[in-house]
């Protein structure tokens, strides 16, 4: 009995470091899926920025292919200020493809973070962005970089490294919900 009772003992102790190895790698996995500035906070609501407001659209909205709105997007991150967070504005433009596809991106160039506009006329991007495109296009007028959304946002023209970030959509019924922009920072 007294023999049964050490080796419970001596097994309790030999798990010790186990469960604090086990402890040290599960920790960082569950902050690495669920981000929060808080070390310990693993089961609290994570900080990744997050939509403040929803922003909807309806598919009467868009009557025709290139049909182009602009929107604004609210997005909160967590920050130690009084009021535990921060509200950025993010201009946007959602977009109806020929193919039938409704994208959203954001409108700020990833060059140096100009507002860039919607081009639908080809000859007025020549005239005012020194290229030519074969259809409608996103043109920023800092520096001339030129976005081909039917190529996913492709730099076509000027010195952008990237296309624009894209928003995230989803669709609800007739509706579509700006869920949220893809990860990295704003511009
Ligand atoms: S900021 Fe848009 S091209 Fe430079």
């Amino acid at each position: 009995m007294e023999g049964t009772n050490r080796r419970i003992v001596l097994k309790t102790l030999a798990a010790i470091p186990l469960a604090a190895t086990f402890g040290l790698v599960i920790s960082p996995l569950l902050r690495f899926m669920r981000p929060t500035l808080k070390p310990l906070d693993v089961f609290g609501p994570s900080d990744q920025p997050a939509p403040e407001e929803d922003v909807f659209f309806n598919d009467t909205d868009f009557p025709k292919e290139w049909t182009c709105l602009p929107f604004m997007f609210k997005q909160k991150y967590i920050e130690y200020n009084p009021e535990g967070k921060e509200v950025r504005e993010i201009p946007g433009f959602i977009v109806k493809l020929p193919s039938g596809d409704v994208v959203a991106y954001s409108r700020i160039c990833p060059h140096l973070g100009c507002v860039f506009n919607w081009v639908p006329d080809p000859s007025e991007c020549a005239k005012g962005y020194n290229f030519k495109p074969q259809g409608p296009v996103f043109a920023c007028p800092c520096h001339l970089s030129v976005y081909d959304i039917a190529q996913g946002g492709k730099v076509v023209s000027g010195p952008a490294p990237r296309p624009p970030r894209k928003f995230d959509l989803t669709k609800v019924g007739d509706k579509y919900k700006i869920v949220g922009l893809e990860a990295g920072s704003i511009a």
